[in-house]
């Protein structure tokens, strides 16, 4: 069937076939979901080992090609739901997102003009109002969705650029780079996320255009060494093209005082970003809503959806204070956005994003805003933030276990320390935090994250998911002590 027919449409024999490979496949993940293991804990080479393109010429057919994908892929995927899964910032995701992901999908809607996806760039812009809202932007729809936060740095940091150039009468857009590009800079504290460093490479400036902010005690920029930075720069002749502030660096969750940031930078009319990839979420929090106290204030900012909002990979967005600076990046296409639809009020959103075909990812976001509610939506947000402090109490109480930062998002930052450990020096007591880590994940039975904390090898629990509880990471905190004996003997 599906194989003389392979494309969807509308026939009966292709919805049928539609139909089939649908329930095929959602069949398969509720079975995968019953699993009880996070990982099968297959090694690299066992990986490399098994799965083959051995592509049959002839091909397979959908109802084949879906069972060799369950095998191959499915059994072997990290189950990202599972409670012992807390390394990264990677979430579990709202059931109605997979509804959502059905209809994108099903769909193929391009965001890049109007004629492509209709409906779906009116919900869009729709969706950019309203988060402009929660922010304390005015009313207005400059920003996008992104394919998340990398993509939506980049969004302020090239504006931030072109806006430097074009206040000195120049535009980067026609004319490219010109100029002393050694001598300018961009701000961010040293917890700011690598994406920064990688988007200036990009950007034409080089690694070398950071400069790294130092922080206080809990990985925030330190306003008095921001200061004292903005000073060198000044005694330099170097010039401020940017401050990245964090709201949510990717380990400890530090959010940087961006309220006295804003303040500061106004006074130099230096443009502020901020990395809200992770602690965006709060914008909906009911408990900790303050937080991003000023954030209102910044130029532009990044969110990320597929963090602590619960969507499926991929779902960011980008905000712009000013509509404005919109026009930096300005570029008519005549067979996407040409100025005649531009004039007749025609919104292509190519014009707004970096990306031209682009999926309709905001779906996801409006579905899971209908769906919970913004109230529910507050609570499971809350909990990872809740659990994190309550978790830290635990820590804190257990001899073997050491607090390496009070948690204040949704993450715990702690290792293994023993007496005979501590005695051993610090390099064995941080190889031994990774090996703890290693074995975890090797057994399949939790994935654990390690990282650093101001020079100290720690392990990182990212509580994201809403349905784990205090009793589930005091499982998890017992195995981690159980796997540091067992290595240990
Ligand atoms: C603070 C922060 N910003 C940006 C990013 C990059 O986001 P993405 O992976 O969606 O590109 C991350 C990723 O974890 C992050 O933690």
């Amino acid at each position: 069937m599906s194989r003389l027919n392979p494309i969807l449409a509308g026939s009966a024999q292709s919805t049928e076939a539609y139909r089939q490979a649908i329930a095929q496949s959602s069949e398969a993940v509720a079975q995968w979901l019953q699993q009880p293991e996070m990982y099968q804990g297959k090694t690299v080479a066992e990986l490399r080992e098994r799965i083959t393109l051995d592509f049959n010429p002839q091909g397979l057919g959908n109802q084949a090609a879906i069972e060799r994908a369950v095998e191959y892929f499915l059994k072997d995927s990290l189950a990202v739901h599972h409670p012992q899964c807390v390394a990264h910032l990677h979430c579990p995701s709202l059931v109605v997102s997979q509804a959502a992901e059905v209809l994108i999908n099903a769909t193929n809607q391009s965001m890049d003009s109007w004629d492509q996806s209709p409906s779906a760039t009116i919900i869009e812009m729709k969706l950019i109002e309203w988060l402009r809202t929660q922010v304390g932007y005015q009313p207005g729809d400059a920003g996008v969705f992104t394919s998340g936060g990398t993509q939506s740095n980049l969004m302020g940091l090239m504006l931030a650029r072109d806006a430097f150039f074009a206040r000195q009468g120049h535009s980067v857009q026609q004319d490219g780079l010109v100029g002393n590009l050694k001598k300018i800079r961009v701000l961010c504290s040293e917890h700011a996320h690598f994406s920064v460093q990688k988007n200036m490479a990009l950007l034409g400036l080089g690694y070398q255009s950071v400069t790294l902010v130092k922080t206080d005690r809990f990985s925030r920029m330190d306003l008095n060494d921001l200061q004292e930075k903005l000073a060198q720069a000044d005694a330099n002749g170097e010039q401020i093209l940017a401050i990245v502030a964090t709201a949510g660096t990717t380990d400890a969750g530090a959010i940087d005082p961006l309220r006295a940031i804003a303040e500061l930078a106004a006074e130099r009319q230096i443009w502020v970003h901020v990395d809200a990839a992770w602690g965006g979420a709060l914008l909906l929090s009911e408990k900790y809503r303050d937080y991003l106290d000023g954030l209102e204030l910044v130029d532009s900012i990044t969110l990320d959806f597929h963090k602590q909002f619960f969507q499926t990979i991929s779902c960011g967005a980008f905000l712009l204070k000013e509509a404005r600076h919109y026009e930096l990046m300005r570029y008519q296409a005549a067979y996407l956005n040409s100025e005649f639809d531009e004039a007749q009020g025609v919104p292509n959103l190519v014009s707004k994003s970096l990306q031209t075909t682009r999926r309709f990812d905001a779906l996801k976001l409006w579905m899971g805003l209908e769906a919970l509610g913004q109230k529910q939506y507050a609570e499971i947000i809350d909990h990872g933030v809740t659990l994190a402090q309550e978790v830290a109490q635990y820590v804190s109480e257990q001899p073997a276990l050491e607090l390496v930062m009070q948690p204040q998002l949704a993450s715990v930052l702690f290792r293994y320390r023993t007496q005979q450990l501590s005695d051993a020096g610090d390099t064995a007591l941080a190889l031994f935090n990774q090996k703890i880590g290693d074995v975890l994940l090797e057994s399949g039975r939790a994935n654990v994250g390690v990282t650093e904390a101001d020079g100290v090898t720690c392990l990182k629990l990212t509580l994201l998911n809403p349905t784990v509880t205090l009793e589930d990471i005091k499982v998890l905190l017992a195995l981690v002590e159980k796997t540091a004996e067992q290595i240990a003997a």
